[in-house]
């Protein structure tokens, strides 16, 4: 049993490498080199992991109950146990027994900007927790997927591997010739490449992802089959995040327990919220910025004690929990604690990437939902005809409500739209429907006086316009 509130007590960082936390100074751009990963403890939790068979090492992330970082906050353990076994008596990469590790570093949800430093300061930790999950689920070939515009954290990535391969991480089985190797555990070969992304965001969503590291469109596949049974060229894959794959780092060199002893367990009874988290602040407040803490801490507290509280002296009005895709926290919900609870405690989606957008008093949130629909119709793939057709419609209901031009049943009419697409609604095949449905029913629902305001400012004009 974990905490049950935030207490701000010393941590576990994931950052504890990179010198400037909260990361303020864009310009120190520090890189770990192998050297002095090693020399800070790196690769001994890979070593560890090693000396125990892929099945206990899968346990102890079990038991930590890591959960997603790239938003759907599922328990890694648990998705890595959904893989099928490797076919009796072959070695994993042999025809037939190939088995992927897909690492999701596209990083495209508005506002989010965490990944990034963690693979432009310190390459290793992710190349770690890559090496560990490789050998957790006897996976022969990673293949990290980066957003495109990451021209730095690709350059350092490449860097880093060369590195990696030089010192026996990744190459002929795996750790066999490194300083590191104990002798123990199944060895095998182990290759890692980067994937450099085109720039489009739906390439985040999984089975999107899938479809660009293969050289074809980045369209969404329908589930199942689960990429876990028939993922990357049609084999058994793992696909989880960056920051995921960090974590792992700890969990394994000091033990599930020291993982979960930072975080906060769920006060409605629902899964736990365990580890720290990397959290990037932007917006309306005097110091934004990415910066580490334990699950659960409240929006309120990270604003006022750690990002100077809001912009010249400026009421709260507004958040966005992490990446537009979460929908709005209101007015009342300014202390929302940021751990996996906040999507039933605050009608919002989840907690995303817990990478907030804080607006002030003086923000107009029709503009905002304009602006977010705008995003989501230019990111649409267009496969699915709710999405495709209702977020242009959105977008145009938007426009005509920032820009004086709509009728009184516009309001319900955007309503109605939103709420009919999504993969929860079973309209559409991912979940950018259902992202662009909560960003506009949460922001319409939570600030309608606002909306009706202008609808009803577009009648009088178009009522003087009339006499
Ligand atoms: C439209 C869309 C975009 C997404 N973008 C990202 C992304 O940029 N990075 C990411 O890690 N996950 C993203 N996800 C979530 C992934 O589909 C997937 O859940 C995640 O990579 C799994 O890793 P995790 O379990 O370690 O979080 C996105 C999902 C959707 C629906
Ligand atoms: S929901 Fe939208 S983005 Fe997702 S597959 Fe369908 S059309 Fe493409």
């Amino acid at each position: 049993m974990g905490k049950t509130a935030y207490d701000g007590t010393p941590r576990h960082l994931l950052c504890k490498r990179i010198p400037t936390p909260p990361f303020g100074d864009w310009n120190d751009r520090h890189y770990v080199d192998y050297d002095e990963y090693v020399a800070t403890g790196g690769y001994v939790a890979l070593r560890k992991s090693l000396a125990q068979s892929p099945d206990e090492v899968t346990e102890e992330v079990k038991k930590a109950v890591v959960r997603g970082r790239g938003g759907a906050g599922f328990p890694a353990g648990v998705k890595w146990t959904f893989l099928p076994p490797v076919p009796e008596g072959k070695t994993p990469g042999e025809p037939g027994a190939e088995r992927y590790l897909a690492v999701n570093a596209d990083e495209s949800e508005p506002g989010t900007f965490k990944d990034r430093l963690l693979m432009e300061f310190d390459p290793h930790q992710m190349l770690e927790g890559i090496a560990i999950c490789c050998h957790a689920c006897k996976l022969h070939k990673a293949y990290i997927f980066i957003r495109g515009e990451y021209h730095l954290a690709a350059e350092r990535l490449e860097r880093a591997l060369a590195e990696a391969y030089e010192k026996g991480i990744f190459g002929d089985k795996c750790m066999q010739n490194s300083d590191a190797n104990t002798g123990g555990g199944a060895r095998f070969r182990v290759d890692c490449h980067v994937h450099r992304g085109a720039g489009a965001y739906i390439c985040g969503e999984e089975t999107a992802l899938l479809e660009a590291i293969e050289g074809k469109r980045g369209y969404p596949r329908i589930k199942p089959p689960f990429p876990a049974v028939e993922g990357l060229f049609g084999r058994p894959t793992v696909i989880n995040n960056v920051e995921t794959l960090c974590h792992l780092t700890l969990i394994m060199d000091e033990g599930a327990e020291a993982f979960m002893a930072q975080g906060v367990e769920s006060s409605i009874g629902g899964p736990p919220s365990y580890g720290t988290k990397l959290m990037g602040m932007s917006g309306h407040v005097n110091r934004p910025g990415c910066y580490e803490f334990e699950l659960g801490i409240p929006l309120r507290q990270f604003v006022e004690e750690h990002c100077g509280g809001m912009r010249g002296g400026k009421a709260y009005k507004a958040a966005i929990p992490g990446g537009v895709s979460m929908g709005m926290l209101g007015t009342d919900q300014y202390d929302a604690e940021l751990d996996f609870d906040i999507g039933r405690k605050y009608g919002v989606l989840g907690l995303g990437t817990a990478c907030p957008t804080v607006f002030d008093e003086d923000t107009d949130m029709v503009a905002v939902a304009r602006n977010i629909s705008r995003f989501f119709k230019h990111e649409s793939c267009g496969q699915c005809t709710p999405c495709r057709e209702g977020s242009g419609w959105l977008y145009q209901l938007l426009c005509r409500m920032t820009e004086g031009d709509a009728r009184n049943k516009d309001l319900d009419l955007a309503l109605e739209l939103a709420e009919s697409m999504g993969s929860m609604p079973g309209t559409t095949i991912c979940g950018l429907a259902d992202g662009n449905n909560f960003a506009m029913k949460t922001i319409i629902q939570k600030f309608r006086p606002e909306f009706e305001a202008k609808l009803q400012k577009t009648f009088v004009t178009a009522t003087v316009g009339v006499s």
